[in-house]
């Protein structure tokens, strides 16, 4: 039987990693689902802070449209639907947006889960947390992470642990200001850089928010 030369053999395109993530995200989403839901029944709503000319609130269902906007703006990629499915289901329990309190607009967001390892560690997710542009630098994302610490803690979560990427120093310095500390450095493959998994210990953190809250 005759065969083609190698270079005339037709072959399958390769699958890009997008798609294989997509395809990864869609086959362990009813997983991530039910931990969500598991994890999340003991923790409160998210009580409503002041800072400044600002208002931090919990994620309601009429905000995750501004929310989803503002993600997309600062991290330049869209907002994931099994994220969105998430905070539909748990905002208010996963998730903070920062308005500016005379016009209503949202600038500044933050959100949180729990995956795989958080469960076995007893901990909480950051997965992601961006102010806009023009408010930085005034303290309002270690303001809305010391209120997310806050209620945690209250909730009775051992501890919360965030992904960063090493050349992120403003995340890291939130971080450091809070308590997280590095307990791994490792080169992600898939971003192409290197990254600490940092982690707060809320038990140290426990007295501090005795009412869930960061402000009396
Ligand atoms: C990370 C982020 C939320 C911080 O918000 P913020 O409101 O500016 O934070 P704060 O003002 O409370 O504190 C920032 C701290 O970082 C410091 N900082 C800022 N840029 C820095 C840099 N390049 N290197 C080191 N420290 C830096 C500031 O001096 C400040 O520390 P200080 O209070 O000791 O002076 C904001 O920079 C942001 O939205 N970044 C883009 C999104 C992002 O990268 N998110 C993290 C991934 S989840």
């Amino acid at each position: 039987m005759n065969s083609l030369p190698p270079h005339l053999v037709a072959r399958p395109a390769p699958v890009s990693r997008g798609v294989l993530h997509r395809l990864r995200t869609i086959g362990t989403l009813p997983a991530a689902i039910l931990r969500n839901v598991w994890c999340a029944r003991r923790l409160r709503s998210f009580p409503v802070a002041r800072f400044g000319e600002f208002r931090v609130e919990p994620l309601a269902a009429g905000t995750l449209v501004a929310m989803a906007r503002l993600y997309e703006r600062l991290n330049h990629r869209p907002f994931a639907p099994d994220k969105r499915l998430l905070l539909a289901m748990l905002g208010s329990k996963l998730a903070l947006v920062v308005r500016n309190e005379a016009s209503g607009k949202v600038v500044g967001l933050a959100y949180y889960y729990f995956n795989a390892r958080d469960r076995m560690e007893g901990t909480i997710h950051v997965g992601y947390s961006g102010v806009a542009e023009d408010v930085r630098g005034c303290g309002l994302g270690t303001f809305m992470r010391r209120h997310a610490l806050a209620n945690f803690a209250a909730s009775g979560l051992g501890g919360v642990s965030s992904r960063i990427s090493a050349s992120n120093g403003a995340s890291r310095r939130v971080n450091e200001k809070l308590g997280f500390i590095i307990v791994e450095t490792y080169f992600d493959d898939e971003l192409k850089e290197l990254r600490h998994y940092m982690v707060c210990d809320l038990n140290k953190l426990r007295n501090k928010f005795p009412n869930g809250t960061n402000q009396d």
